[in-house]
């Protein structure tokens, strides 16, 4: 699975936001480390505070069938804006990928980040 082909599956997972409210598409494609991908898009809700993100979306699948360890994500928003995760993704990252990698696309180049780069002191119990 390359980072485009990653990048490709978030792109098609954007389609199915429900973002009535920001209008801001948003999908995500992670790679487990058994090389199965999850999909997810944000999910928003008339009470703003309970919306989910798109890589909550599907990390939260993930786990909620077993699996426990990934080694990337891919994150696009349908504006063709650089979707950098947000804090509380990234601290669920720490959780569960804290040795991944995060891909995003800039304009029509690919960018990579570690988790640890975007999060270098997530917290920890
Ligand atoms: N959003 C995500 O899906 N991922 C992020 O990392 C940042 C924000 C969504 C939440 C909301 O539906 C919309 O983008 C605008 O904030």
């Amino acid at each position: 699975m390359t980072d485009k082909e990653l990048l490709n599956i978030a792109k098609q997972a954007a389609q199915n936001a429900y973002a009535p409210y920001s209008n801001f598409y948003v999908g995500a494609a992670l790679l487990t480390d058994d090389d199965e991908v999850y999909t997810g898009c944000n999910i928003e809700n008339a009470s703003y505070g309970a919306t989910n993100c798109a890589e909550r979306t599907a990390i939260f699948k993930a786990v909620s069938e077993g699996k426990r360890n990934f080694k990337k994500i891919a994150v696009v928003s349908k504006a063709g804006v650089t979707a950098y995760p947000c804090g509380v993704c990234l601290q669920v990252m720490n959780e569960f990928m804290p040795e991944g990698i995060v891909i995003l696309e800039n304009e029509d180049k690919i960018i990579t980040y570690t988790v640890r780069e975007l999060l270098p002191h997530g917290f920890v119990l």
